[in-house]
């Protein structure tokens, strides 16, 4: 079956939050919104078939995620990683960042030292700063455009106060997918240290190199994994926390049943496993789509090195563009006046500025139109 991804779709008669807060963010609606992580393209008819069918029936009660969606998700981890997860390793949270604001409650105490590598997904500060934890910065390293992992750094910055790490797994905004040998040497310096790993794994599924689940390599981990960035399905609010250690679990899971976030909801539930059970070819033709977006920009960037330095992620739908030829202001005011609302780099700690992160999941021709504006901006502006 081919999907069809080229074909626009209107989202005005829906709440899509990237259109209805353009005027808040760039003052304008007249902007192609490609800031927040959701996709402009459809999710895979199976979920859309199993939900419409779902409400062919008028009660819409309490009801218990089934034993059934939670296998969906342990088969979909099988084969893609050869790896068994058990169901009682499993729990369920409406959000990712939820989440890790439990494990923030679960593993540290008020004051305790938490550390993040920025560029960063802004809410991994907040959680942080929010419950009252000490923010520990680990900056990566930007090597020409290659994100690595500052060792030393870490190594350097970890205190006996120092009890969790904030793992970003593929990286948002850097679009790093950590090799497992990466993984392994965070590991070896945060274990014997006893912090615990917590690695959001969300956008995990959307990579075009091998991505490893620290649960792999290790059962002292925490990893947050789920169906909001692979299948375009985030406003259906269900993702897992997956811990293999009974001791982790335990803590977590104190401080998460106090909260009665409920296990889903009924429509999360047919969606979740509808899309682990039937949307690995909605997937697989998903990711050469993006690549195709991605090589677009890549061909503008060569056009205009002075202008735009990019590198293909090599895990998510978003590209980190270098423009630090440009001042901010300059980049955020010239980039809304040519019709692009993008996230700015800054947003993601200081280590971001002079950067833009631009969401390539797009319809082609929307994708073309924004090429169009973007080398407009290249031409029109001058350092
Ligand atoms: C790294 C990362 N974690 C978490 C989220 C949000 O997940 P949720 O909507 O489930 O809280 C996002 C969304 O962009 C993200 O990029």
């Amino acid at each position: 079956m081919r999907y069809d991804f080229d074909t626009p779709i209107d989202r005005s008669t829906t709440n899509a939050e990237k259109y209805t807060k353009r005027p808040k963010l760039f003052g304008t609606h007249d902007v192609i919104p490609m800031w927040v992580a959701d996709m402009d393209l459809p999710s895979p008819p199976c979920v859309i078939e199993a939900l419409q069918k779902r409400l062919t029936h008028p009660i819409l009660g309490y009801e218990e995620m089934p034993t059934t969606a939670f296998e969906a998700q342990m088969d979909w981890i099988q084969s893609r990683y050869g790896f068994s997860i058990q169901r009682s390793m499993m729990l369920l949270s409406p959000s990712v960042v939820a989440s890790i604001n439990i494990a923030i409650e679960a593993f540290s105490a008020i004051g305790d030292e938490i550390i993040v590598q920025p560029p960063i997904y802004p809410p991994f500060f907040h959680s942080i700063t929010n419950r009252n934890r000490k923010l520990i910065l680990n900056p990566l390293k930007n090597e020409k455009g290659e994100y690595r992992i500052d060792f030393e750094d870490l190594e350097a910055k970890i205190t006996p106060r120092t009890k969790m790490l904030l793992l970003c797994s593929p990286h948002n905004p850097v679009g790093r997918v950590w090799s497992s040998q990466e993984l392994e040497t965070l590991l070896e310096i945060t274990q014997k240290q006893g912090i615990v790993v917590v690695s959001d794994e969300v956008h995990s599924d959307i990579v075009w190199t091998p991505h490893t689940p620290l649960y792999t390599l290790s059962d002292r981990v925490v990893t947050l994994q789920g169906i909001g960035k692979t299948f375009n399905l985030s406003g259906i609010a269900l993702s897992t926390i997956i811990i293999p250690n009974r001791e982790l679990r335990e803590a977590f899971g104190k401080v998460y049943d106090t909260f009665h976030l409920g296990e889903g909801n009924i429509l999360s539930h047919i969606a979740f496993e509808a899309a682990y059970r039937g949307g690995k070819a909605w997937l697989e033709q998903l990711l050469v789509y993006i690549e195709g977006n991605f090589a677009l920009l890549e061909d503008l960037a060569r056009r205009y090195p002075r202008c735009m330095r990019f590198v293909k992620p090599q895990g998510t739908y978003l590209a980190w563009i270098d423009c630090g030829n440009f001042g901010e202001k300059q980049l955020f005011e010239g980039l809304v006046k040519q019709g692009l609302g993008v996230s700015m780099g800054h947003h993601f700690g200081k280590e971001g500025r002079g950067f833009v992160r631009l969401n390539c999941a797009l319809p082609k021709s929307i994708m073309q139109e924004a090429i169009e504006r973007l080398e407009s901006f290249c031409r029109s502006e001058k350092f």
